[in-house]
């Protein structure tokens, strides 16, 4: 049995937005996604996650922004919990406390963040000191996207092709301060639908009816290269039309699954409808939007174009604001 020496520990884990987006796992209980994915981490937002292991504790309790959970949200935590005490060897019990200071399934990737800070947390908490390959192979276990969150910057998570995983993780492409004039508005939309879905169980479905996902997979590898290249050479008007055509792609996997993934509103079709003719109109790339598995969507742009950008995107009906935000460092541990 391993010695427990420290047993509580706070860590603190960024959101992130895929660029190229993870969408289907070919290894259900590894999480291996079929395709590699690329996301930038986002400044200002964060999931603050405490884990404290007591021996006297008769269950795991989960509270998440201040409320007792209770079924799945509590479940997916407490199998995390149990993957974590298989690899330190132990069987304590724990008490777990997570804060976001955004709100949680608003399509503003709570679980990225939230399991990246978990998987932080509780491995310190136990006096497991990981790599940070570790805690991101760690962290998908958890959820897919969390394997990012572990990183600051231009992300990319490497499906790699090994049954087992352990070549699947994330690694930095570019750190936080790679690109400073680009930025993020999310446009946040008024009404969003809380997510009743986990995209895992989602994206699944979408594996096995859409009748576009091959076709889908087949483009990613030219897309991921392409993107790479884009964001090294800090060249809007590569990266903005690519990171609106893998948004596109992943929306039409979503609307050709049965039964169909909708995750937008009237106002999120509107932003994407806006931004095309703030291009159109300025004659090249000034913005590109992206969104994941929920209603509020991101609108990559330069400083200089921000104000232009967030003036016609405040304006269109059902945003409810836009928020500033921009490239950030990864996860850390807070004590
Ligand atoms: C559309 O990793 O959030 O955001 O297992 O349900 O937590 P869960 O899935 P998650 O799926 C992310 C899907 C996506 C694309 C992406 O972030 O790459």
């Amino acid at each position: 049995m391993a010695r427990l020496r420290g047993r509580e520990a706070t860590y603190e884990a960024p959101p992130n937005i895929a660029l190229v987006k993870y969408w289907g796992v070919r290894d259900r209980e590894r999480t291996i996604p079929y395709n590699s994915s690329i996301s930038v981490t986002l400044d200002r937002l964060r999931s603050r996650t405490t884990v404290r292991f007591e021996p006297d504790l008769p269950d795991d309790r989960v509270e998440l922004n201040g409320a007792v959970a209770t079924g799945a949200p509590r479940e997916d935590v407490v199998r995390f919990l149990d993957r974590v005490r298989d690899l330190a060897q132990v069987t304590d019990r724990a008490s777990v406390r997570s804060h976001n200071n955004f709100p949680t399934a608003s399509g503003l990737a709570s679980s990225a963040s939230g399991f990246a800070a978990l998987t932080g947390a509780a491995t310190a908490a136990l006096g497991l000191s990981l790599s940070g390959r570790e805690l991101s192979r760690l962290a998908r276990l958890g959820s897919g996207s969390a394997s990012r969150s572990v990183f600051g910057g231009f992300v990319e998570w490497r499906a790699g092709t090994r049954p087992d995983g352990r070549d699947c993780y994330a690694r930095p492409l570019f750190g936080p301060d790679h690109w400073p004039a680009l930025v993020d508005l999310v446009a946040i939309v008024k009404s969003a639908p809380v997510k009743e879905v986990r995209s895992a169980d989602a994206m699944q479905a979408t594996v096995t009816t859409s009748p576009v996902y091959r076709r889908r997979l087949a483009e990613i590898p030219n897309r991921l290269r392409k993107m790479r290249a884009a964001i090294g050479a800090r060249d809007p008007r590569r990266l903005f039309p690519l990171v609106m055509e893998e948004c596109d792609s992943f929306r039409e996997v979503c609307e050709t699954t049965r039964p169909s993934l909708d995750y937008l509103t009237t106002a999120s079709r509107a932003i994407l409808g806006e931004v095309r003719a703030v291009n159109r109109e300025a004659g090249r790339p000034v913005a590109a939007y992206t969104h994941d598995a929920g209603a509020h969507v991101h609108v990559f742009t330069l400083a200089r174009d921000v104000r232009t950008v967030r003036r016609r995107l405040a304006r269109l009906p059902g945003v409810e604001r836009t928020q500033l935000l921009r490239p950030g460092p990864g996860g850390h541990l807070v004590r």
